[in-house]
């Protein structure tokens, strides 16, 4: 059963005209990571939003375990594009302080299991900076170590790994990995990204969001059995025609969208 269900939501933000979501239905399992791609300004964020319960839909109805989704909650854990921390906190005292707030570990063990964390993104080195002194793609591992520590069952992903340079950001996929699968039941994952190969990679299914506004373009269920090696698997045929699959669907729709701008003109 659907754990994470959104049915017909359109979401129009104040003084747009034009719906960011429109009409979006999409059912999430338990311990599913679907993974979300789709050109930019497709409504992908957006309905992150809706899903973190930070923004309200229009209309329509997302619920969680059945559920309205109406505000955010300690059952879903964040990470945003632009990897909010707190800037006046240290990395370290940044991800105590989700320790601590999410009740999993409190004072000289919060800082330790903190230290741990950045450790595991590679950031050992860096617990003492404050986000402004760090890069971007540092930033990003920060906020992901974080979310990390939050444990929540159900993480929100925006982009996650998008600013983070290749070699980390194939451990951190692994690391993500690990999360999923943690120690209990599996956590549900809602996984946007720009990278075919993180979500053929990382997903279960892979939702191809239109242009925009936000709808599902097509599912595509992703075969390969875990645990996945990347080495074997880009030499998989399967792999390279959903792969192929995948870039035509986002470049028909890209196409269609020039076409219809420009009147088919020049094609
Ligand atoms: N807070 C906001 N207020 C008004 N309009 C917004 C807001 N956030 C997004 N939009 C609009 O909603 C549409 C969808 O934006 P959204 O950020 O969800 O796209 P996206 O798929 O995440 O794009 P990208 O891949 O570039 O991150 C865009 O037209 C954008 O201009
Ligand atoms: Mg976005």
């Amino acid at each position: 059963m659907a754990l994470l269900n959104l049915d017909s939501v359109s979401l129009v933000y104040p003084g747009d005209d034009r719906p960011a979501v429109a009409n979006l239905s999409l059912a999430i399992d338990q311990g599913e990571l679907l993974a979300v791609v789709g050109p930019s300004g497709c409504g992908k964020s957006s309905t992150i939003g809706l899903l973190a319960g930070l923004t309200q839909a229009t209309s329509g109805l997302l619920t969680l375990n059945n559920m309205p989704i109406v505000a955010p909650g300690p059952d879903r854990a964040v990470v945003f594009q632009d990897y909010s921390l707190f800037p006046w906190m240290t990395a370290l005292d940044n991800i105590v302080f989700a320790l601590q707030e999410s009740g999993r570990a409190l004072g000289k063990a919060a800082r330790e299991e903190a230290g741990k964390l950045l450790e595991m993104v590679g950031l050992e080195s860096y617990s003492h900076k404050y986000p402004g002194e760090l890069s971007g793609g540092m930033r990003q591992r920060v906020a992901i170590a974080r979310a990390f520590a939050l444990d929540a069952p159900v993480y929100l992903m925006d982009e996650p790994f998008g600013a983070v340079d290749a070699r980390n950001r194939v451990s951190l996929q692994d690391l993500l990995l690990k999360l999923w699968i943690g120690s209990g039941a599996k956590k549900t994952i809602f996984l946007v990204t720009h990278d075919i190969d993180e979500a053929l990679y990382l997903a279960d299914r892979i939702a191809v969001f239109t242009p925009g506004p936000g709808r599902v373009q097509k599912i595509i269920e992703v075969p390969f059995p875990r645990p996945r090696r990347r080495y074997f698997l880009v030499q998989d045929r399967r792999y390279i025609d959903l792969r192929n699959e995948i870039l035509s669907l986002l470049q028909k729709e890209i196409l269609e969208e020039f076409q219809q701008v420009e009147g088919g003109a020049g094609i």
